[in-house]
């Protein structure tokens, strides 16, 4: 096994890469790198980053699929998915699919935040695509107790176009007034 490291924010970032004559990983081996970021519990090292644990299989999927082709970017998640191949990616959603969405102990949002987020589903419908409880399903994600400033950072991304692969949440984020944006993040996480 080659194993190839590079400095990525200041982290030095070590991905092993099966060589032609290595034995294959199995998926347990291949998610270990993840958890450096994602958390070994699922609950994720840094606060801007994901909670994959528990997401469901599809969307995990694309988004591995969209940081390979380059339709979603970002450096860290470039550099991870570099090696691996497209059943490498549809093993590791499924893998991480299975595990329980961890409790990140967010509390809930104030009422006058909750109801700035109720407005905005009444307006936009979120849960008509993100489903009851903002639970979401198959390629739709879950947005319920996801790390706050992930969330903030996902809808400032869509409507900067910073993250361009899904066309539909750029408009829909761009038709959602920035102010109600930190509310709607404080509501989801807490949720
Ligand atoms: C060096 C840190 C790091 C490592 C290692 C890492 N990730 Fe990530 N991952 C991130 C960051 C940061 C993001 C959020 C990117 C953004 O803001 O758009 C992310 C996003 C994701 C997403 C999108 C989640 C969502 O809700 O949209 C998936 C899926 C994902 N990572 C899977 C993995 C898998 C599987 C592995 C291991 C093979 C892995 N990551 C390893 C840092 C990492
Ligand atoms: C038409 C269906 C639809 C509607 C309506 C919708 N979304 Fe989404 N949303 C999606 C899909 C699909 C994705 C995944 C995009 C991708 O492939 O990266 C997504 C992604 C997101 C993400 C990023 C999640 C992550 O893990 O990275 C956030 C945050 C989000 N939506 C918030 C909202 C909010 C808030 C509303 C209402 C104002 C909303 N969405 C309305 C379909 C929808």
């Amino acid at each position: 096994m080659r194993r190839k490291c590079s400095i990525l924010s200041g982290t030095l970032l070590c991905l092993a890469a099966v060589a032609a004559s290595a034995q294959p990983q199995t998926v347990e081996q291949k998610a270990e790198v993840c958890a450096a970021c994602h958390g070994a519990k699922g609950i994720p090292v840094d606060k801007t980053y994901p909670v994959i644990w528990g997401q469901h299989q599809g969307y995990l999927y694309l988004e591995l699929r969209d940081f390979k082709s380059g339709a979603r970017k970002n450096d860290l998640m470039t550099a991870v998915v570099a090696d691996l191949s497209r059943d490498d990616m549809m093993a590791l959603a499924a893998y991480f699919a299975k595990k329980t969405w961890p409790d990140l102990r967010q509390k809930s949002a104030p009422d006058a935040e909750a109801a700035v987020a109720n407005r905005v589903n009444v307006s936009i419908g979120c849960t008509g695509c993100h489903l009851g409880q903002y639970q979401g399903d198959a390629t739709v994600p879950r947005l319920a107790g996801q790390q706050h400033d992930y969330l903030l950072k996902s809808m400032r991304d869509f409507r900067s176009r910073a993250r361009a692969n899904n066309p539909g949440m750029t408009d829909l984020m761009k038709a959602t007034a920035e102010a109600d944006l930190a509310p709607e993040a404080d509501f989801l996480a807490g949720h």
